[in-house]
């Protein structure tokens, strides 16, 4: 078994995070999948875009929800990274699918509704998944755990995946009760090896979040952990290389 190479939010430490930049050079680095974060606009489309607001990331002012896809399209979602990146946009879910299906990427969906509860994303989320025929390579996961579930009744054949922050002792235990095919943990919770063979015994698969420093992605692809999340793809991928 090999650990999959997940690219954080595209490649991010080369170029702006959730846009096509950076999933691009997540696919030239040897990236397995692509995790990205998924807001709503007043619309109802679902856009890669990891904040509730577009000050940080774009040339935009206010909260996704406040705008139209219209609203957004205008935006620059690349010059606040490298004035290279000028003219990167913020992607909807539809474009990035059509853009990467035809690769063998997994998608690593993180539904960002735990400030903003956005009713309606699970359903928008499913559909674009069913249109693009890409239910077996994408796996949801969320802060918000009844989000998951609602998920799991839309679609019971959906992959689910669990995503913590605070400490849980039996996490295994709320993951199989919530329905979920995999955990993603934060990476520092597996420094208890019992965790991890928690997981294993439970058959659970791991996406660990977010590890950038080499040192713990050698640890953790010794420990035999499914997959890493990283904002550099680039040098987890040669890792594996050598431990392979
Ligand atoms: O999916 C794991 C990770 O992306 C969660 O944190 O804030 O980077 O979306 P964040
Ligand atoms: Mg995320």
């Amino acid at each position: 078994m090999q650990t999959l190479v997940i690219a954080h939010r595209g490649a991010s430490s080369l170029a702006p995070e959730n846009t096509f930049a950076a999933f691009d050079r997540a696919l030239d680095a040897g990236a397995d999948g692509i995790e990205f974060d998924l807001q709503l606009t007043k619309d109802k489309v679902p856009v890669v875009i990891h904040d509730e607001t577009l000050g940080r990331t774009t040339t935009g002012k206010g909260k996704v929800i406040d705008h139209s896809l219209a609203d957004l399209e205008s935006l620059d979602a690349g010059s606040w990274f490298a004035a290279e990146f000028a003219g990167e946009k913020i992607p909807t879910l539809d474009e990035l699918f059509a853009r990467y299906k035809k690769s063998s990427l997994l998608f690593n969906l993180e539904l960002k509704n735990s400030v903003i509860e956005y009713p309606g994303l699970e359903k928008a989320v499913l559909k674009s998944i069913t249109d693009h025929e890409l239910e077996e390579r994408v796996i949801i996961s969320s802060f918000n755990h009844q989000s998951l579930v609602r998920c799991k009744k839309l679609n019971p054949d959906i992959r689910t995946g669990m995503l913590y922050f605070e400490e849980m002792e039996t996490p295994w235990e709320r993951a199989l009760s919530l329905g979920c095919y995999s955990v993603h943990p934060f990476f520092h919770h597996l420094q208890s090896p019992e965790l991890i063979a928690g997981f294993k015994k439970n058959k659970l698969p791991t996406y660990a979040w977010t590890v950038n420093d080499p040192e713990q992605m050698e640890y953790l692809v010794n420990n035999k952990i499914e997959a890493i999340l990283t904002d550099y793809p680039q040098i987890l991928a040669g890792i594996i290389r050598k431990s392979g």
